[in-house]
């Protein structure tokens, strides 16, 4: 399986990562001499597997499966410069494209798709969506992540809107850490507390069978969830999240 990466940034050193620890048998992986650094990283990690090519056009000729991770800024112009032959895949992760914008730019082919992975997919774990719902895709991006198939671009650009609070998410964990910390916990203790315990929450939460606000709203009447809770809402925490997801989506949206 030969897969090339064009964009040699946070992304593809997930992705190239996780296919690489996956054990797929015959992986070949070239990606892009920039970002240099990254690229020479990948390289002597996993020198068997990966190379760096002279240029974008030589990841496209030496791959069966071509990854556009490109800043949004840059994509179209690096793409329209680039000749795809039409038996090449094509797995589009830049988010701003359409893969209308995309087929205009390399042509029609048969495995064109737009795929959102995360940067754990260099641990193999955690969903990666994959629109339209192709089962060779699907089959690929299973062995680094698990895989949500959507039908439409629209819901491919609802969830992708989603991944845009992973930061705050983190910078959640970091304050609940901090505060531990700050109130006489050690760090290590703190960090594994708070994150077994958001993971534990999580892991309740998707296998909870109704809704998910009668999960929130399970609680002591006046005890210390109800004080978390009743808190948060008075000062509307949570507005926030929601309302910047307006228009995040409507920057990912395609045509
Ligand atoms: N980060 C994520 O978690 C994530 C998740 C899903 C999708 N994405 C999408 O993936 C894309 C890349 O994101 P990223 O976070 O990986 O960004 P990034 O770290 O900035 O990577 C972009 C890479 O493109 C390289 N580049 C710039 N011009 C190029 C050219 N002409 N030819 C080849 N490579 C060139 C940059 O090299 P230099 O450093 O030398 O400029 C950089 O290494 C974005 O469209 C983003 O929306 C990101």
């Amino acid at each position: 399986m030969k897969l090339g990466f064009i964009g040699t940034g946070i992304i593809t050193a997930a992705v190239a990562t996780g296919f690489c620890e996956s054990g797929i048998d015959g992986l070949c992986i070239i990606v892009s001499p920039r970002n240099r650094e990254r690229a020479q990283a990948l390289r002597e990690r996993y020198p068997d597997m990966i190379s760096v090519a002279a240029d974008n056009q030589e990841v496209v000729d030496q791959s069966d499966w071509v990854f556009a991770a490109l800043l949004p800024a840059a994509a179209e112009e690096v793409i329209a410069g680039l000749t795809f032959p039409p038996e090449k895949h094509f797995i589009n992760l830049v988010a701003t494209l359409s893969l209308k914008r995309a087929e205009e730019l390399i042509g029609k082919r048969a495995i064109i798709a737009d795929v959102v992975p995360l940067t754990f997919a260099a641990n193999r774990f955690g969903p990666v969506v994959i629109y339209p719902p192709i089962p060779e895709v699907r089959d690929l991006m299973s062995h680094v992540g698990t895989p949500v198939l959507v039908e439409t671009p629209d819901q491919i650009a609802i969830l992708r809107s989603v991944t845009g609070l992973m930061s705050a998410y983190y910078m959640l964990l970091t304050r609940l850490t901090d505060w531990c910390v700050d109130h006489g916990l050690d760090e290590p203790t703190a960090r594994k507390y708070v994150t077994a315990f958001t993971s534990a929450l999580s892991e309740k939460a998707s296998a909870w069978p109704g809704p998910l606000e009668e999960l929130a709203r399970e609680m002591t009447p006046g005890g210390l969830n109800w004080m978390g809770l009743t808190h948060l809402e008075e000062k509307d925490a949570f507005g926030p999240w929601t309302e910047i997801l307006g228009p995040v989506l409507e920057k990912v949206k395609k045509e």
